[in-house]
């Protein structure tokens, strides 16, 4: 019972479908709860026709006819073919509804609001009319229908979040869309859900809802360039990130740094976490990544560049400022 407790309890049951968070999920969750209230009912029906019938008809001590055959029971059958097909009915008309509901299609000349693209392996967050790029952290403003277009940069990825409804697939050469409107402010944990390579595991997501002035916030402070930096250390760490053409695959808005190989930097260090959620964003384990990247994430595109100590230290240093 104690363990029972500690289980619902958990943060990772919070994170579950059958904790739904936003108006899709909320849909998808009432159709589910239909389907486990009838598989229920069947199986409690079913279980009780076993025992019933054992008892009723069970042999009797030197009984030894034959029980008595009946065949061709009309109101039996009727029930029979009756009942299935009501319960078919009802749920074919519940989940065409549902699906209605969920993804009604995209109008016409609808702009995306968000533009997720999945990459090996980390996502990319596009705000087209704020003219802003994020990685990982997928902010979203709440009580909003939003409409988020899915694409993929290299291979099939899968974008789950279990509260907030329905999976969507990320296609290489091709767009899906996914219709959004998260009920409250709050951290939304969900993963990757198509096995895309080595580091699939460590493709988490983690959507970051909150109200519209907290959103609008953090997309007005998402909109500047990189800050310059404020002091002789960073100044050096921004001019390796330079020299070490670490700009060929990362953005640093404001500088020379303009790729999108890999994640965009420049307000990395207003993040929670590193490398897709797989660790805490903080000096210590952002020097780890930068002087190994593949002991701390094996098969990640960022290649080992054999960097002094000195080096590294100037680069964190100077990613450390990019609020
Ligand atoms: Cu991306 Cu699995």
């Amino acid at each position: 019972m104690f363990a029972l407790h500690l289980y619902f309890l958990n943060p990772i049951f919070l994170q579950s479908v059958e904790n739904p968070a936003s108006q899709q999920a909320d849909r998808i969750n009432r159709l589910f709860n239909y389907f486990n209230i009838a598989a229920g009912c069947m199986l409690l029906l079913v279980i009780f026709l076993v025992v019933y019938i054992c008892i009723k008809f069970k042999q009797k001590k030197g009984d030894t006819n034959d029980p008595v055959q009946t065949s061709g029971n009309k109101k039996l059958e009727a029930l029979m073919i009756g009942g299935p097909t009501l319960l078919l009915a009802f749920f074919f008309y519940q989940t065409i509804a549902t699906m209605k509901s969920v993804a009604p299609g995209v109008p016409k000349g609808r702009q995306p609001d968000i533009i997720i693209t999945g990459h090996q392996w980390w996502w990319e967050v596009d705000y087209p009319a704020a003219h802003v790029v994020a990685a990982n952290e997928v902010h979203l403003p709440i009580g909003k229908q939003l409409l988020m277009e899915m694409r993929s940069a290299d291979v099939i990825h899968d974008w789950w979040v279990p509260q907030l409804g329905n999976k969507m697939d990320l296609v290489p050469g091709r767009s899906n869309y996914l219709w959004l409107n998260i009920h409250n402010p709050g951290t939304y944990i969900g993963a990757c859900s198509e096995f895309c390579g080595a580091q699939h595991a460590w493709m988490r997501i983690n959507v970051i809802a909150q109200n519209e002035d907290d959103f609008n916030k953090w997309l007005t402070a998402n909109a500047k360039d990189a800050v310059q930096p404020a002091d002789e250390l960073a100044v050096k760490g921004a001019e390796l990130i330079q020299s070490k053409s670490c700009g060929s695959c990362h953005r640093i808005v404001g500088t020379t740094a303009t790729s999108n190989v890999g994640p965009d930097l420049t307000h990395l260090a207003s993040r929670q976490t590193l490398l897709t959620g797989l660790m805490e964003n903080n000096e210590t384990n952002l020097y780890k990544w930068i002087s190994h990247p593949q002991e701390v994430k094996p098969g990640a595109h960022m290649p080992d560049f054999n960097l002094d100590k000195d080096s590294v230290n100037a680069i964190v240093h100077y990613l450390e400022e990019l609020k």
